[in-house]
């Protein structure tokens, strides 16, 4: 069976009061028709066909992808019509309708669907609700069979009573659906083209309506304000911390996570309050997080420790290395195993070698760092001349004295040593020390300036 699907997405979405088209509204970091266009990558369509209207640049230019075709849908005359304007690009044997603001349906839910497709049965995933208000409902009849949707504004009372609801995501045969949506009028309260009629008529035409429904209601919610937006976003976030915690790792309290893009997280991992993870993080065994940490596009290798209020962007931090609190690992940063990080020092584009310390208020950007090497407080690599960036190379076992300046380009070699408050200029050979300093002068019986008197 092969398989096209359409993705729903040309509606403005008032309710958010936002420039931004709805479907491009985050949900833990991606937008809800991002996340729809992963799951639906995952079911490994021949096409994926996005539907888009308002805000439809905005919405190709931020999605375009080899893989996806958009398709304009000019006037939103209803869900019918909008699938309609995709039918000319639709080859497959069998179509898949999805939403840009439905984020969290899940792909094991969509298989269980597709599976319950075939020529003569359209797949229909339902929810019951303890309040369906605003779905259309499933109307079936004696013996159970689905028979129709109707729409809540053309229900009757009794129909109203209905708690079984439309989720609107619907596997069709493709002829068929073509068939349908060409029959399909706008002869109901909204005066809109329903691709919720299509249920009749299938019924009408022989067909059997088998349905599915998620294992968790909130797959199949969408988000019309901000308030449903941070309800969607909650439950993602329960879900991430459900897994980590099935894979081994210690949430001190798994509602203050937030996970936003992939993390991938080894065995006895402890993570401490507030942290947020976004890109791609990879934490591997025994690693521990401390609270109100931002971690980004980054790998923590076995027993790497992340003090508190650390920030950390596109750095590997080595086994058994540990930095923070309050470090700034920016990206490029390598270190090393067991080196060391300690409070307000940041590092761009630096390698600390095995087992080097950089303990205290220091920048470190572009630099190799030797293994053992000691960087004393208030260190600073002056990088950049104002045009270009430049390298600062040391050795092992270098000892950087406190409150040095060293100007890039500058190597120093193996054992080399600075003396607190040097500018150094100058490469230092191996095992020598370097002083770049003004001498220190005592004046003997110096008097301290005193005020004058008051005129
Ligand atoms: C639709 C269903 C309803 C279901 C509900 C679930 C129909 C007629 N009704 O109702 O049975 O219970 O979803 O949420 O299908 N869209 C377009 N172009 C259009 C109209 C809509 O792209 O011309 C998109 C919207 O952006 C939205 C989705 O389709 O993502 C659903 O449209 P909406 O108008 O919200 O449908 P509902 O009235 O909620
Ligand atoms: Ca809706």
């Amino acid at each position: 069976m092969s398989l096209d699907i359409v993705v729903l997405a040309a509606g403005q979405g008032t309710r958010m009061r936002s420039a931004l088209p709805k479907v491009l509204h985050p949900v833990a970091g991606r937008s809800m028709l991002g996340h729809v266009i992963h799951s639906a990558r995952a079911l490994s369509p021949v096409g994926i066909h996005v539907v888009v209207g308002h805000g439809a640049d905005k919405v190709r230019e931020q999605l375009q992808a080899p893989d996806l075709g958009f398709v304009t849908q000019a006037e939103q005359l209803g869900t019918g019509h909008a699938v309609a304007q995709a039918l000319p690009v639709l080859a497959a044997d069998t179509v898949l309708i999805l939403y840009g603001d439905v984020p969290l349906i899940q792909v094991d839910t969509l298989q269980r669907l597709l599976t319950r497709v075939s020529d003569t049965q359209i797949a229909l995933l339902t929810v019951t609700l303890d309040d369906p208000t605003g779905y259309g409902r499933i109307v079936r009849d004696d013996q159970g069979k689905v028979t129709a949707i109707v729409e809540q504004k053309d229900a009757s009372v009794a129909q109203q009573a209905i708690r079984e609801g439309n989720t609107g995501i619907l596997a069709v045969p493709r002829v068929r659906l073509a068939q349908w949506l060409s029959r399909l009028s706008n002869n109901n309260a909204q005066g809109e083209y329903y691709l919720t009629d299509v249920i009749a008529m299938a019924v009408a035409d022989g067909l059997v309506v088998a349905t599915e429904q998620p294992f968790d209601a909130m797959e199949v919610q969408g988000a019309n304000d901000r308030r449903q937006l941070a309800e969607l976003e909650r439950h993602f976030q329960h879900r991430e911390a459900l897994r980590l915690m099935a894979a081994g790792v210690t949430l001190r309290d798994p509602a203050r996570l937030d996970v936003r893009g992939s993390v991938t997280a080894g065995r006895d991992v402890l993570i401490d309050v507030n942290v947020i993870f976004e890109g791609e993080v990879v934490i591997e065994d025994d690693v521990h997080i401390g609270p109100h940490c931002v971690i980004k596009d980054s790998t923590l290798r076995k027993g790497a420790v992340i003090k508190a209020y650390s920030h950390l962007e596109g750095a590997v931090v080595g086994e058994g290395a540990d930095a923070g609190p309050f470090a700034r690992l920016r990206p490029g940063t390598e270190l090393g195993p067991r080196a060391h990080v300690g409070n307000f020092v940041e590092l761009k584009n630096a390698h600390l070698g095995e087992g080097a310390k950089a303990g205290h208020l220091s920048y470190l950007g572009d630099a190799r760092i030797g293994a053992r090497t000691n960087i004393g407080a208030g260190t600073i690599t002056c990088n950049y001349d104002g045009a270009n960036k430049h390298q600062t190379v040391m050795g092992n076992d270098v000892f950087i004295g406190s409150n040095s300046a060293l100007v890039a380009p500058v190597a120093l070699g193996d054992g080399a040593t600075t003396a607190a408050g040097s500018t150094i200029t100058q490469d230092v050979p191996a095992g020598e020390l370097g002083v770049a300093r003004g001498r220190q002068r005592n004046v003997q019986g110096w008097s301290r300036p005193v005020k004058k008197p008051k005129a």
